[in-house]
């Protein structure tokens, strides 16, 4: 089985469209599957797409140390298994959990564009 980094991101405009919550169904639904020692979930930055809020980030967790200065915390990396959805309400959350955190199989119809223009 796949392990996961799991990110919400967490500027301004996202919480005000319900990151907080989207967050909460993560941790919620991790430990509802058993699922939360094969992911971590953590509050990720400002991705620079607020108008699409809120955002979720998932990356396969390939044992690489997080490294602070890298970015990753506010951008895409176009890394392989790199997954970003956007516009997430805590009921889409739970199901990207269940299906592609549970089952390794992401949920390709709430993908995020991130060309799309506000
Ligand atoms: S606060 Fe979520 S992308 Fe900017």
């Amino acid at each position: 089985m796949k392990r996961y980094r799991l990110s919400v991101c967490k500027g301004m405009d996202c919480k005000g469209n319900g990151s907080d919550a989207v967050f909460a169904a993560a941790k919620e639904e991790l430990a509802r599957h058993g699922a939360a020692p094969r992911c971590e979930a953590y509050r990720g930055g400002c991705y620079g797409f607020c108008h699409m809020g809120p955002n979720v980030v998932i990356r396969e967790d390939t044992g690489r140390k997080r490294d602070p200065l890298s970015g990753e915390d506010y951008q895409l990396m176009g890394w392989p298994g790199e997954v970003y959805y956007s516009r997430m309400t805590p009921e889409k959350m739970r199901r990207v959990v269940a299906e592609h955190i549970a089952q390794d199989q992401p949920v390709r119809e709430f993908f995020g564009d991130p060309d799309e223009q506000e």
